[in-house]
């Protein structure tokens, strides 16, 4: 068809309504509609071409799609290069976006009006092949005089609409003079677009791979079968301290090799085996990390060893987790402790005092007076409240676990440590308060290793050689007289001092009589509740033989009492046959003593009265009163009479 036969056949179509017949059906339709919309077919220009600044915003909303389609619209041109085609893409509007050709058919199009920021909606130019792609949401050519303008009749297009998750984000079109067109246009468009939107799906897969690989908390990076980097995450490049960027394709050998300490773990996780949660401590720049790590070989497609995908998790952060979960060790507040008796409220006003500060605490009293309490209530009333608590009890840990559980250890420290090392309660308890219960009974070597962290505020692994920086409140306690042990030779007086900045000695419940019926009280109430028992009172002979009761177990002696008789109490009153059992063999008021007491007295009343009838001879005494001398010796010593 010459150019002349083109414009005669489409000017028919315009003055003959009859011969549109003659058109494919989607063509004559979209004449219809143009005609609808009152499009001027004799245009000679498209009179819609956006602005500069319209064009950016449009190519901006559509920047995705533009840097997607980029080389695979250049490589779709280099098959059609020097035959006159250019290679469109549009937007979903059908304003172009972008245009590749060479010179000549850039130069053609240009005339064609086709030419970045041209619009060619169905609306606006009437029917072309963009428009109808995007209309019919299918592949379409359009030729010469099936335009429905003048201003491009002159052109042959193929055209394929861009579908991303069932959206049309665009289109993307093969366009020359009518008569360079071939029939293999229309295909070569359809596979760039698969093309492109299989680029588009890939991406999106690569960009939300990244976006969980950058949500985790954990570093990750992964390496190839020669140990090389593919991929590593931020965190990651943060725990090495490396560029992500810069790291990318370099080896891991490279990268960590040049420190001798690093090599385990580079032939750990090269070796293609999985490693679950095991320890390494590398040195990067001049600091050691601590870390644990996990590692799994990537099986390529064709089940060769692929790599590896490498996890690590700085320590630190796994203590604080470890710390956040323990950290509720101290449970116990002042406001849980009670007692009004005078110098067991002394004790409770220098114990909050102290609480504030960081100095380290010395709690002295026996056994069940309360030191364990006590140094919880102090965490917890203190700035550390919200970090960890640790408690450890010196005499309940073999003594040879005391070093390596207090100061961790690093790899192969000892036959039988764990691989990578452990972390110690010291740097566990980093930023809170460690409780040394027992500490009487900390073995000498061991309590100059713990006079040095206290000194250094840093402790060292055992078989490390790295100091690591603790920020630790030291809560000590003991049932021991330690000056005692300090004589012994059993405890150093420097560590003694050390520890007692500031020294709580907690007075045993005998001699803060004032507290017993209070605690009983409390702990009745609790008792009872936690059984849900109704409230129990004592029996007035209870609380006698309570208050004379000398208590060698102090405060928990009295609870275990009261648990246990409440438990068994069948009313609401604690009488003294259920708490007597007790008492047995100890040295306790009972109430037939108290008449066992009346009857001393009286002998003791007749003794006296006896002396100083026979004017203080013993003999006779001895005699009138009926009982050997020895006895009366002794009754003397008894009942404190003096000569
Ligand atoms: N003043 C008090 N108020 C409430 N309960 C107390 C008081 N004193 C001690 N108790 C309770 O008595 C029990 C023993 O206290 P704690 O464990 O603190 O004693 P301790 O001095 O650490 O003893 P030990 O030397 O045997 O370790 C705990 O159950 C505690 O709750
Ligand atoms: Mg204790």
């Amino acid at each position: 068809m010459t150019n002349w036969e083109l414009r005669q056949k489409w000017k028919e179509l315009h003055q003959n309504p009859d011969h549109r017949n003659s058109l494919r059906p989607e063509i004559a339709d979209s004449w219809e509609r143009s005609y609808d919309y009152q499009i001027n077919p004799y245009l000679r220009e498209n009179p819609y071409i956006c602005t500069r600044a319209e064009l950016a915003q449009y190519q901006d909303n559509s920047a995705y799609l533009i840097a997607t389609s980029d080389r695979i619209m250049n490589s779709l041109f280099e098959f059609v290069a020097g035959t006159g085609f250019v290679v469109t893409l549009a937007d979903p509007n059908m304003c172009i976006l972008k245009v590749v050709g060479d010179p000549e058919s850039l130069a053609w199009a240009n005339n064609a009006y086709l030419v970045e920021g041209s619009m060619w909606s169905e609306d606006l130019v009437g029917t072309n092949a963009g428009a109808l792609a995007l209309a019919l949401a299918k592949p379409i050519s359009v030729y010469g005089y099936e335009h429905f303008c003048l201003f491009s009749h002159v052109a042959a297009c193929s055209c394929a609409p861009i579908i991303d998750q069932g959206k049309i984000i665009g289109a993307l079109g093969m366009v020359a003079p009518y008569d360079k067109v071939s029939n293999h246009t229309l295909g070569m468009v359809v596979a760039a677009t698969k093309h492109i939107k299989s680029r588009i799906a890939m991406e999106k897969a690569k960009r939300y791979h990244e976006v969980i690989m950058e949500s985790m908390a954990e570093g990750l990076f992964t390496l190839d079968l020669n140990g090389n980097i593919n991929y590593m995450n931020e965190n990651c490049a943060r725990i090495f301290k490396f560029q992500k960027d810069a790291v990318i394709g370099r080896n891991i050998f490279d990268l960590l090799g040049h420190k001798t300490e690093n090599h385990y773990f580079i032939n750990k996780i090269t070796q293609g085996r999985t490693i679950t949660d095991e320890n390494f401590t590398l040195a990067i720049g001049r600091e050691t990390i601590h870390c644990n790590v996990t590692c799994n070989p990537m099986r390529d497609l064709d089940s060769a060893d692929g790599g590896a995908v490498v996890i690590v998790r700085e320590s630190h952060r796994i203590n604080r987790l470890v710390r956040n979960y323990i950290g509720g060790g101290a449970k116990v507040t002042f406001d849980d402790i009670i007692g009004k008796d005078q110098r067991f409220a002394q004790v409770i006003k220098t114990a909050r005092a102290a609480a504030s500060s960081s100095s380290n605490v010395l709690l002295l009293g026996e056994s069940g007076t309360g030191k364990d309490i006590i140094a919880q209530a102090m965490h917890n009333a203190g700035p550390r409240k919200n970090n960890s608590y640790l408690a450890i009890n010196c005499a309940a840990l073999p003594r040879d676990l005391i070093a390596s559980e207090l100061f961790g250890y690093e790899d192969g420290a000892f036959t039988g440590a764990r691989k990578g090392g452990n972390v110690g309660k010291f740097e566990l308890a980093d930023q809170g308060t460690i409780f040394l219960d027992e500490i009487g009974d900390m073995p000498l070597d061991l309590q100059a290793s713990l006079l040095r962290v206290l000194e250094e505020k840093k402790v060292m692994r055992l078989g490390g050689v790295k100091l690591v920086p603790v920020n630790v409140r030291v809560i000590a306690a003991t049932n021991k007289d330690l000056e005692q042990e300090i004589e012994r030779n059993r405890f150093r007086r420097d560590l003694f001092y050390r520890l007692g900045v500031i020294k709580i000695t907690i007075p045993p419940l005998r001699e803060r009589p004032d507290d017993i019926l209070p605690l009983a009280e409390a702990f009745i109430e609790r008792t009872c509740k936690r059984f849900n028992k109704p409230h129990m009172t004592l029996a007035p002979d209870v609380v006698d033989a309570f208050l004379s009761y000398e208590w060698p177990g102090n405060v928990r002696e009295m609870q275990n009492v009261i648990e246990g008789s409440i438990q068994l109490a069948p009313d609401n009153v604690i009488c003294y046959e259920l708490v007597s059992e007790y008492f047995v063999n100890k040295n306790v008021a009972k109430p037939a003593d108290q008449e066992i007491t009346n009857v001393a007295a009286i002998e003791k009343q007749m003794i006296i009265d006896c002396l100083v009838k026979y004017k203080y001879n013993k003999t006779e005494a001895a005699k009138a009163l009926g009982m050997s001398r020895r006895t009366l010796y002794r009754r003397l010593a008894e009942y404190n009479i003096m000569d």
